[in-house]
This record gives C-alpha cells, structure tokens and sequence, in this order.
C-alpha cells in the first residue's frame, strides 16, 4: 500500500512538474521577446502597453493571449464568452473597436456586420491597425474599414464623435497604466462622446484583486511579468472601481465577472 502510494506520488510530481516546467518556458519566451522588442523599438514613443504589439508578436498573440491564457490563466473561454458577448452588442450602422490588437473578434463578426456599413478601428499601435484592417477584410467584411491612431487617454477626434451604435474596448482597460480610479473615467469618458444617444459601450478586462477575484499559479505568474514590464497595469483593479468608473459617466451599467475577468456593458451616456 505504501509503496503504491510513493509509486502515484512520483508519478503525479513529475506530471506536475512538467507541467510547471513548461509554463516557466512559456513565460522566459514571453519575457525574452518583450526585452528584444524594446531593444528594436526604443525610439518609437508609445506606453509599453502598446509597444509590445509588433508585427512580429502579433502573429503569437492569438495562441498566447486568445488559446492559452484565457482558457488556464484568466478561465474566461473566448469562443463560449468573449465572442458571443462580442456579438451581443454590436451595433446595427456603424461599430467603433478600441483596441483591436490582431482584430480577432471583428474578423470574427463578418456575418453579424452583414447590415454594419463601417467598423472602426483605433489604437496606439499602427500594427495592430493594419492587421486587423486587412484580416477584417479577408475575412469578407464588404463595408468601410477606417483606421484612426489614438491615444484613449486624449479626447477623441471631432470626426469620431456621436456616430457609433456600438463602441468595444476588449483586453484594453487591464493593459492601460494607473489605477482604475484615474485611467477608468478618463478613458471612458474619452470613448463615451464616440456614442449616439442610444449607443452602448461595452468590454471585457482582466481583474487584479478584490472580491471574487482569484488568480491561480499561472495567472499570478502572467500577472507579476506583465505588471512588472507595462504590458498590464492592472494589479490593482477591482470590479467595485471598474463599476463605479462605468457609473461616472454612465445612467445604466451592468458588470459580471467570469473567471478573472470582468465583462462590462453601459448605456445612456451622462451628460458632460
Ligand atoms: C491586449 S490587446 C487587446 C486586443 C483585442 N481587443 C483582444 O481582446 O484580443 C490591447 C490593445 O490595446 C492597444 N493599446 C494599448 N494602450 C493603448 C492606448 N493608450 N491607446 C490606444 N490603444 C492602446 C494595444 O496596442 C493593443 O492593440
């Protein structure tokens, strides 16, 4: 009996700790590509929650970020959460993506988009603006596509403001630096003025602390890295400060929370 059971210990530590193995690699890659891009694009000036996407990175973020780290690290699934609550509230004219990263979720609404004559795209990054731009439209979406490098953190452009049904920033709240208190009603104030009347904004990001909230090994160790080089800035984030930045500047607010992330829709802008 006891051999047996230091026969099924043995056998269950070098399962798990190959499996910890693995994650460790995962991250050093992760930690290894993000030291040789600042070394490359050092001049460039962007936070470095935007800096992180280059071309090149971009082509792993959807097995990183969208496959692995969303299933094990966040347990928030998109193609049975983040998707079909992408879909939920796309608006029926025009759409407005804040955020687009490699421009899954809009590529992935070409059927939805049927009736929506423009999607808009804005982001810090231009190389996230052009491959989601041109994986939108491979993906057969027929309607206008425009572009707009911005920094959420500055008002919007007088051209961008009052035209959109539906306005999404997903995955970009947790990346934005500062606590939710400072950057949340900053930032959705700034998007808010891109909303008609009846218009809804809405998102999803991932949670630092807080009630309900609870990481796992593999979330905390994404968490510490991310959080330590600016790719995050959201170990401080709580659904109460998220809810009571949607609230500042939103009449109707619902917020749910599935895994560690939190997903968010708000209408009826308030008045400035
Ligand atoms: C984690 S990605 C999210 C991509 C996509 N929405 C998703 O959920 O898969 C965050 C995106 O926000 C952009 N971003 C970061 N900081 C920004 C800022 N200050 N202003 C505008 N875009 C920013 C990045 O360039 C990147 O495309």
């Amino acid at each position: 009996m006891i051999r047996r059971m230091i026969r099924l210990y043995g056998t269950w530590s070098a399962e798990y700790g190959l499996i910890r193995t693995h994650v460790l690699i995962f991250c050093s890659i992760l930690e290894k590509s993000h030291k040789s891009l600042i070394g490359l694009t050092h001049r460039v000036s962007m936070d470095p929650s935007a800096r992180i996407y280059s071309r090149f990175n971009l082509h792993l973020y959807d097995i990183v970020v969208l496959v692995v780290s969303n299933a094990w690290a966040w347990r928030c699934s998109t193609t049975s959460t983040l998707l079909p609550f992408f879909h939920k509230n796309l608006g029926e004219s025009a759409h407005l993506d804040v955020g687009v990263g490699t421009g899954y979720y809009p590529a992935k609404s070409v059927h939805p988009f049927s009736k929506t004559g423009n999607v808009t795209l804005v982001d810090l990054n231009e190389a996230t603006l052009s491959t989601a731009t041109s994986r939108l439209r491979h993906a057969g979406y027929k309607g206008t596509i425009d572009e707009v490098q911005h920094n959420v953190f500055q008002p919007l452009p007088e051209s961008l403001r009052g035209r959109f049904d539906s306005v999404s920033l997903f995955y970009l709240l947790h990346c934005l630096p500062g606590r939710m208190e400072d950057k949340g009603p900053k930032v959705l104030a700034n998007l808010a003025d891109a909303l008609r009347p009846d218009g809804v904004l809405y998102g999803a990001t991932i949670l630092g602390r807080g009630p309900g909230v609870s990481h796992n090994w593999f979330g905390r160790r994404l968490m510490g890295l991310y959080n330590k080089k600016g790719i995050f800035g959201n170990a401080d984030d709580t659904l109460d400060e998220l809810k009571r930045a949607l609230e500042g500047c939103f009449e109707e607010v619902e917020v749910k929370l599935v895994g560690v992330v939190a997903l968010f829709e708000a209408r009826r802008p308030k008045m400035k």
